[in-house]
């Protein structure tokens, strides 16, 4: 490892000043009412690539539901992807039960405090697992996600490209040389707080930061320089006919997606390809596809939604069918009233507005 870069700081200085900061100006987030580590979790798992504003609402209403790692054991998965709906990532809501039961069956109900046993659990990356031994355990463990990666690369002056996987162990090794011995817990969260709210992405608030005479990039004055991050990819875009399909009784067919892969087993309303089907031919691709005979109308809306590799524009169309059962087991025809137990991702939920009573 290149130490040099701690030449220059001096670590029991830079943990004061960030501790006494975090002290007095932590922000108040539900999470933190105490240091359950089931609450982390929960929380941590939110967290990843979502905001804080956007999360709080979500777990609060989660932790009503489901308290305690047993309430959310013994859950329906369908319900716990009902309370995640519009998070995104739904993997992580089912892989956070699956891990939980574990936690039950095996660890009767208490989430371990040893890494490896932590680290084996479903959806428990290093990220996940370093946060919870340090915020609820006072572990000295490094916590390092983006906004980690952010403030450390501009204290130490680190030029190494975050997208890479590999910069991030670079990044464990100098949290772990600098992180408080006496109270990691408030050192990571420190930071967390420090990321979100001063060494932002854009025009860090260098004037407020308790470390801002630590900081080598504010010395050299390109904190906006920094940290290195590769352009991803551009997203691959997909096309898609979604149909409203209303049989003669007023009930609309949804379909279940795949248990695996994108959006793994949400609701939707049944969507045609349309990059890879001949233009006029639907109606044949969806009797040979799901058994079903439909009349389809003009267009209603039309609605675009950007996930993190693939973009959807969707052509929303209504559509009439005279079938009162369905063969294709993915199917389900359901009331307007029936459909509010159903999880849908944000791009069907925004189609809802359009269904219409019969
Ligand atoms: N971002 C990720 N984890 C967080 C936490 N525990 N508190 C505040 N922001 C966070």
């Amino acid at each position: 490892m290149n130490d040099k870069r701690l030449e220059h700081i001096n670590i029991s200085a830079f943990q004061d000043d960030l501790l006494k900061w975090y002290e007095e100006n932590k922000r108040n987030l539900p999470w933190r009412e105490n240091n359950d580590a089931y609450r982390v979790w929960v929380s941590e798992i939110m967290l990843q690539q979502t905001k804080v504003d956007t999360v709080i609402p979500y777990f609060n209403r989660f932790m009503e539901k489901y308290p305690t790692v047993y309430e959310l054991a013994e859950a329906e998965q369908q319900d716990v992807l009902k309370q995640w709906e519009g998070l995104g990532y739904y993997s992580r809501a089912r892989n956070l039960q699956t891990a939980v039961r574990e936690v039950v069956e095996t660890y009767d109900g208490k989430v371990p405090d040893d890494p490896k046993q932590l680290g084996s659990l479903k959806g428990i990356g290093p990220y996940t697992k370093g946060a919870i031994l340090s915020i609820a355990y006072n572990q000295p463990i490094p916590a390092v996600d983006g906004n980690v990666m952010r403030v450390f690369s501009r204290v130490l002056h680190i030029e190494e490209d975050i997208s890479q996987s590999s910069t991030k162990k670079l990044f464990e090794h100098y949290v772990e040389e600098m992180i408080s011995k006496e109270d990691p817990s408030s050192f990571n969260q420190a930071i967390m707080d420090l990321g979100a709210t001063v060494c932002t992405p854009k025009q860090p608030l260098c004037m407020f930061c308790p470390v801002m005479e630590h900081c080598q990039a504010y010395v050299e004055g390109i904190q906006e320089r920094l940290p290195v991050k590769k352009k991803a990819k551009k997203q691959q875009k997909k096309k898609y006919i979604a149909l409203l399909i209303q049989n003669q009784e007023g009930k609309y067919v949804i379909e279940k997606r795949p248990d695996s892969g994108l959006l793994a087993g949400l609701w939707q309303f049944p969507m045609i390809p349309a990059d890879d089907i001949m233009k006029k031919d639907w109606q044949s691709w969806l009797k040979e596809n799901y058994g079903l005979e439909v009349d389809i109308e003009e267009s209603c809306t039309a609605i675009k939604h950007v996930f993190s590799h693939i973009i959807w524009n969707v052509d929303v169309r209504k559509a009439m069918t005279n079938q009162e059962a369905i063969e294709d087991n993915r199917l389900k025809l359901v009331s307007l009233e029936e459909m509010e137990q159903y999880p849908f991702p944000v791009p069907h939920q925004k189609m809802i507005p359009f269904l219409e009573e019969k």
